[in-house]
């Protein structure tokens, strides 16, 4: 949700700030522009539309040399995507520069304070008041532009990160941020902002994390962070764990289809180091004392989109293992409903970004009413971690295509290590069962990668359906989540009605949606799990068929009761019925990859989206 990049050193700040823009572009991509200080002025490029747009303004109409810039990616939130809107914007007297991610939630007052005075409003973005209050605060002292920055601060209301240059500074730039993210870059001679350590890992691995309420003045030389009101603040520095090459396409035609295939590996990354040769598990992570988790009574999982629906599958997880009664719920909706949570709850917060807004938001709730938060993050330094009392990580790496997929399977992953730690501490379990449910869920890497063997197989099949206007996914039990994910990748990537479905339900209203020749998914539980529910969804497919749907079935090795009902079928491995979304979820990631491509979707920037949601 908007990406933003900051420079002040030695190299062309404009090529840095464009390098790093490309790699942000999947936080948003309405529009992108540049501004940079060069020969005591200010100078602005911007354009609606992909990255692309901006660089080709850039060949016609270049800009100066210089050491300090600034640049943004918009994912448009108060005004059209177009060049006006687009960021950075100048203040009235053009030598302030101000790009921001986030809502300003009372710029409509702050906007008629400032055009009671004269000042003529350029665009219609919430963003714009930023850059005229900065301009307005530094007629007190012309010299102080953090000063400026720091007053400005005081007075918005909302969530931003704001980066600012001035025409007169041309030593420095000068971030902000409030429940946005912003990580600065430390190189040597040279240092960077940006919302994420893709933008500045091909120049340095050295970040730092900034907290809530702080700003940042960058210089070539040095770094210093203070809070709102000027005072000193602690900071965290920290070592970036992957290299430049993981943010690259490496290949590959698509980010999405190098993560799809780098799943194997970032599953066992996740499990790396946390199942000892005994089989018991290693979550040192989890700063929650033994006798905390031993005295929940209910956990309550909040996540968003794909997120939630790891959260789904770890409901089954968690229940079953530890028999604490486990709540799944849409971070957007908690705390709206006045949910019960006492300090006996434990709140899961799941987040590829560590970002979201809607997550962050229900997880400082479950907070305040005394629960304690544990996240599950793929990002480190980011917010939601940070601000939670204890936290696990998963390790899928950099995620740049907008669908979620690897970091799908180890948000899953991290769920079972969790529920299996908790069954361990608490002694829901004896270290027997929980050694043998570990030893199979070690095994999940080299299933997954069989998996990816369909690949060919399933591309082909979604062919089939290029001219389909709606795809069911039904599934039961675990299934039922990989139902909706495998709709949810498809309505995100192929702009195709796509819903997913209990099979149970189908027969409770939506099977009238099915229509001759209508494409239905279906995702079958093992026959060696509980043979109610393999018999049941043989009942359900048998249903759909009946009335003229063609199945897509994705079944167990050596499941032939399920081969006269597939008109066609895809195979996954054995493995327990709980692990079975880790390979289920691979071929519907695949279908849906394909089926954008064949339809000429941007597969990595689907329309509308950005890939960090950082607004409510
Ligand atoms: C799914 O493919 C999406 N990109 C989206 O649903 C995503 O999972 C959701 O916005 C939550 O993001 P988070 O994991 O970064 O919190």
């Amino acid at each position: 949700m908007c990406g933003i990049v900051g420079y002040v050193g030695e190299k062309q700040a404009l090529e840095v700030v464009v390098a790093g823009l490309r790699r942000l572009e999947y936080r948003g991509y309405d529009s992108a522009g540049v501004a940079v200080i060069a020969d005591g002025e200010l100078q602005t490029r911007k354009r609606a539309g992909k990255l692309i747009n901006l660089e080709d303004l850039l060949g016609e109409d270049p800009l100066p040399q210089s050491t300090n810039g600034i640049g943004h990616t918009r994912w448009a939130t108060h005004g059209a995507p177009n060049d006006v809107n687009a960021h950075p914007h100048i203040s009235s007297d053009g030598r302030v520069a101000v790009i921001h991610n986030g809502i300003i939630e009372n710029f409509s007052e702050l906007r008629a304070e400032l055009e009671a005075t004269g000042i003529a409003m350029m665009s219609e973005t919430d963003s714009e008041v930023a850059a005229h209050l900065v301009a307005v605060e530094l007629a007190v002292d012309p010299d102080d532009l953090v000063g400026a920055v720091q007053r400005v601060c005081q007075r918005l209301t909302g969530a931003f990160t704001l980066v600012i240059s001035h025409a007169d500074h041309p030593d420095m730039v000068v971030g902000a941020r409030r429940n946005s993210p912003l990580v600065v870059g430390v190189g040597k001679g040279e240092n960077f902002l940006a919302s994420d350590v893709a933008a500045f890992i091909a120049h340095t691995r050295e970040a730092i994390e900034l907290g809530q309420d702080q700003i940042v003045i960058l210089r070539s030389e040095r770094v210093d962070v203070t809070d709102f009101y000027g005072n000193p603040a602690e900071v965290n520095p920290y070592t970036v764990t992957w290299d430049a090459s993981a943010a690259e396409k490496g290949g590959y035609d698509l980010f999405m289809l190098k993560e799809i295939a780098e799943q194997p590996k970032a599953v066992a990354d996740t499990l790396l180091g946390r199942v000892d040769g005994a089989g018991r598990l290693l979550l040192d992570s989890i700063t929650l004392s033994d006798e905390e988790l031993r005295s929940i009574d209910k956990i309550v999982i909040i996540a968003c989109g794909t997120a939630y629906h790891s959260g789904m599958i770890a409901k089954y997880a968690i229940e079953h293992w530890t028999r604490v009664p486990t709540e799944v719920e849409l971070a957007s909706e908690f705390r709206y409903r006045d949910p019960i949570l006492s300090p006996r709850t434990l709140v899961i917060a799941i987040s590829q970004s560590g970002e979201t807004m809607d997550t962050l938001m229900a997880m400082r709730h479950a907070r305040e009413q005394g629960s304690k938060v544990l996240a599950i993050c793929n990002t480190q330094g980011s917010t939601i971690p940070r601000e939670s009392d204890a936290a696990v990580y998963t390790h899928a790496g950099p995620e740049i295509a907008v669908a979620s997929t690897k970091a799908f399977l180890t948000q899953v992953v991290a769920c079972y290590l969790v529920a299996l730690y908790l069954a361990q501490v608490r002694g829901d379990r004896n270290p027997e069962e929980i050694r043998a449910i570990a030893d199979d869920l070690v095994n999940m890497p080299s299933k997954i990668d069989l998996m990816l063997d369909t690949t060919e197989g399933v591309r082909g099949i979604a062919r089939e359906f290029a001219n389909s206007t709606s795809v069911l996914f039904i599934g039961r039990h675990v299934g039922f989540p990989v139902a909706l994910e495998g709709a949810l990748k498809l309505k995100e990537l192929a702009y195709m009605h796509a819903e997913g479905f209990a099979a149970g339900e189908l027969k409770h209203g939506p099977i009238a949606l099915l229509e001759d020749g209508m494409p239905v998914v279906v995702i079958v539980p093992s026959p060696r799990g509980r043979d109610v529910i393999h018999e049941k969804i043989i009942s359900n497919i048998l249903e759909v068929r009946a009335r003229g749907a063609r199945t897509i079935v994705i079944a167990e090795e050596g499941d032939e009761i399920v081969t006269p009902y597939a008109d066609w079928i895809i195979r996954t491995p054995e493995c327990p019925s709980l692990f079975q979304p880790l390979l289920a979820t691979v071929p519907l990631q695949v279908f849906a990859c394909e089926l954008a491509t064949t339809k000429g979707h941007d597969v990595d920037q689907p329309r509308n989206l950005a890939k960090s949601v950082t607004v409510e």
